[in-house]
C-alpha cells in the first residue's frame, strides 16, 4: 500500500502523520485500558448501536449500484454433527453436539435479505466458518464471479466500482479475492461527540470509496468511512468477550440482524424476528470447530493429546470471563498461569523416530516454547500505559494478547460514553496475525493451538 498523509485536526490538537493507507484516528477520552469485556458471554451491554442506523442506510443507498447477478447461495443439504474437510495442513473439522443441522430449516442458511446472501455466504466451515482468500478466489473462478458474495454493496472495494466485465469484475472484488477483505463502511460519529475531522483533501483514498460522496464521507465530519476486515470465524463463540472486530456489536441477535440487512441488504421494514435471531443464535452458538488431523503429525487426539473440535466443548464448561487472566483480574481469584498450552504435553515423552512421532514431538516442543518464551513487552498502549510498566517481561508470548479492540472501543466515540471499567478478559479476535494469515487452515490450526489453550488453564 502506498504511503499518504491524512492531517486530522481535533477539537483539541491538530496532527499530521504519514499512515499507510487510509487512516481514522480516534483520540482517548481518558487512559487506554487492557481488553475487557463487561459480563459473561459474548454480550456486551456497554455498547451502544449509534453506529448502526447510517451503516443500515448506507447498506441500502448502495442499491444506486445495481449488480449485475442474482443467484443464490448454493448450499448443502445439511451440517453434520461431525463435519470433516480438507485443508491446506490436513482436516479441519466442525463438531455439533446438538446434532446435525438441516439447512433449509435455519435461518444462517436462508436467503433473508435482497442479494442472494445467506450467512453462509461469508461464513463456511471448511475455510473455519469464515472465508479464506483462496476460497474466494476458488469460488469467483468456479462461478465467474457471479456467486452471491461477489456483490458490489460490500465485496467490491466500492459499490460504484465497474462490473460490466469478467475483467472489470475481477478488478473490482480484488481485495475479496486477493485477501479476503470485505468493506465495513461505518459511519462517523455524531457531530456533538465526535473529536476529528477528516480534512478531504489531504486525504490518498486508493479506492475512492471514503473521499466519494456518494459512498464515503459526505463532508469532514459526516458520512461513511470504509474499512477493509477478514471475517471473523461464526463458531467456538461462547468463548467471546466481545463481538466483532471492534467489538461494536452488543448482543449476537443484534450482530445476526444487522448483518442481514448490510450484507444481505434485507428490508430494515422486516427485520429478523426473534425466533429467526435465537435460531441463528443458536446454530452458531452450538458448533466447535478446530484442526483435527494434520498431515505430518496425524491425529491431533491421537495418544492422549486434545486437539480436534470435541474438547472445546468441555473447555466451554469451564469457561469464564477473565479465566487465567494476565492482569490479575480473575473474578475467581485464581493467580495466573503462564503454562497455558498443554493439549500436546502428552507427546512430549513420545518415543519413536517415524515421522509422524518426530513431527508430534515437535508440536509438543512448539507448546512449550509458547509456553515459556517471554517477549519484551515495550510502548504498547493498552498494556504498558495503563500497567506503569516500561518493558513487561511477565508473560510469554501467547499470554499477553494484544489490547487494539480494548484501544479501539475505549476510543470509539459510541462507546467512550460508558468506557469499560476493568480489564478483566482478553478477546480472541486480538491475534490478526492468525486472522489474516492467507492460509485458512493456518489460522484454524492457530486457533487451535493457540487461542483455545488459554482457555485450559482454568481447570
Ligand atoms: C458478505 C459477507 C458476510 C455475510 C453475508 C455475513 N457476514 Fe458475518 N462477518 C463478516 C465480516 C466482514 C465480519 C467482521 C466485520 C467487523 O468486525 O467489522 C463478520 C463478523 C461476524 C461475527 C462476529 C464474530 C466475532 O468473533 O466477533 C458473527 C457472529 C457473524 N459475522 C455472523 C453472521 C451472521 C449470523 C450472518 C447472517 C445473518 C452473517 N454473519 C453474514 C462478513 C459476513
Amino acid at each position: 500500500m502506498k504511503r499518504s498523509v491524512i492531517s486530522i485536526s481535533s477539537l483539541f490538537k491538530s496532527l499530521r502523520f504519514p499512515v499507510a493507507g487510509l487512516a481514522l484516528v480516534f483520540f482517548l477520552d481518558g487512559p487506554p485500558r487492557p481488553a475487557s469485556a463487561q459480563t459473561a458471554k459474548s454480550d456486551d451491554p456497554a455498547q451502544t448501536r449509534a453506529w448502526a442506523p447510517a451503516a443500515i442506510e448506507h447498506a441500502q443507498k448502495m442499491r444506486i449500484f445495481k449488480d449485475p447477478d442474482l443467484g443464490s447461495q448454493p448450499t448443502p443439504p445439511v451440517i453434520p454433527r461431525f463435519e470433516v474437510d480438507g485443508d491446506a495442513s490436513g482436516r479441519i473439522a466442525t463438531f455439533q453436539p446438538g446434532g446435525p443441522t438441516f439447512t433449509a430449516l435455519n435461518p444462517f442458511f436462508q436467503n433473508l435479505g435482497t442479494n442472494g446472501r445467506t450467512c453462509f455466504t461469508c461464513h463456511q466451515p471448511q475455510e473455519g466458518w469464515t472465508v479464506s482468500a483462496a476460497g474466494v478466489h476458488a469460488r469467483f473462478k468456479a462461478s465467474g464471479g457471479t456467486d452471491p458474495i461477489f456483490r458490489l454493496v460490500d465485496g467490491a472495494t466500492c459499490p460504484s466500482d465497474d462490473v460490466s466485465t469478467l475483467k472489470a469484475k475481477r478488478e473490482t472484488y480484488k481485495l475479496l479475492i486477493e485477501k479476503g477483505l470485505i468493506r465495513v463502511g461505518i459511519p462517523l460519529p455524531a457531530p456533538e461527540i465526535l473529536q476529528f475531522k477528516v480534512v478531504l483533501k489531504k486525504v490518498v483514498d486508493p479506492y475512492n470509496c471514503t473521499t466519494n460522496p456518494k459512498t464515503g464521507l459526505t463532508s469532514p465530519t459526516t458520512g461513511i468511512m470504509s474499512m477493509y476486515r477478514r471475517v471473523l470465524p461464526s463458531t467456538n463463540l461462547g468463548f467471546l468477550s466481545t463481538i466483532m472486530w471492534d467489538g461494536r456489536e452488543p448482543t449476537l441477535e443484534n450482530q445476526a440482524i444487522d448483518a442481514t440487512l448490510t450484507h444481505a441488504q434485507g428490508n430494515p421494514n422486516t427485520p429478523l424476528t426473534v425466533e429467526q435471531q435465537r435460531q441463528i443464535v443458536d446454530f452458531e452458538t452450538g458448533i466447535f470447530t478446530a484442526q483435527n488431523f494434520d498431515k505430518e503429525a496425524g491425529n491431533l487426539h491421537a495418544l492422549h493429546a486434545t486437539g480436534g473440535p470435541k474438547p472445546l466443548l468441555q473447555q466451554l464448561a469451564k469457561f469464564f470471563i477473565g479465566v487465567n487472566d494476565p492482569f490479575g483480574m480473575n473474578p475467581k481469584g485464581a493467580p495466573f498461569d503462564k503454562h497455558i498450552f498443554d493439549l500436546y504435553k502428552y507427546w512430549q515423552d513420545l518415543r519413536g523416530n517415524d515421522t509422524e512421532t518426530e513431527a508430534r514431538k515437535s508440536v509438543a516442543r512448539g507448546e512449550v516454547v509458547f509456553n515459556t518464551i517471554p517477549i519484551k513487552i515495550t510502548g504498547v498502549a493498552g498494556i504498558n500505559d495503563v500497567l506503569k510498566v516500561k518493558t513487561s517481561m511477565d508473560f510469554a508470548a501467547h499470554a499477553t494478547i494484544r489490547p487494539m479492540p480494548a484501544i479501539i472501543r475505549s476510543r470509539h466515540p459510541w462507546t467512550s460514553a460508558s468506557p469499560t471499567p476493568e480489564p478483566r478478559a482478553l478477546r480472541r479476535s486480538t491475534f490478526p496475525d492468525c486472522r489474516s494469515s492467507p492460509s485458512n487452515a493456518l489460522m484454524v490450526r492457530s486457533l487451535d493451538r493457540l487461542l483455545w489453550s488459554p482457555i485450559r488453564a482454568a481447570h
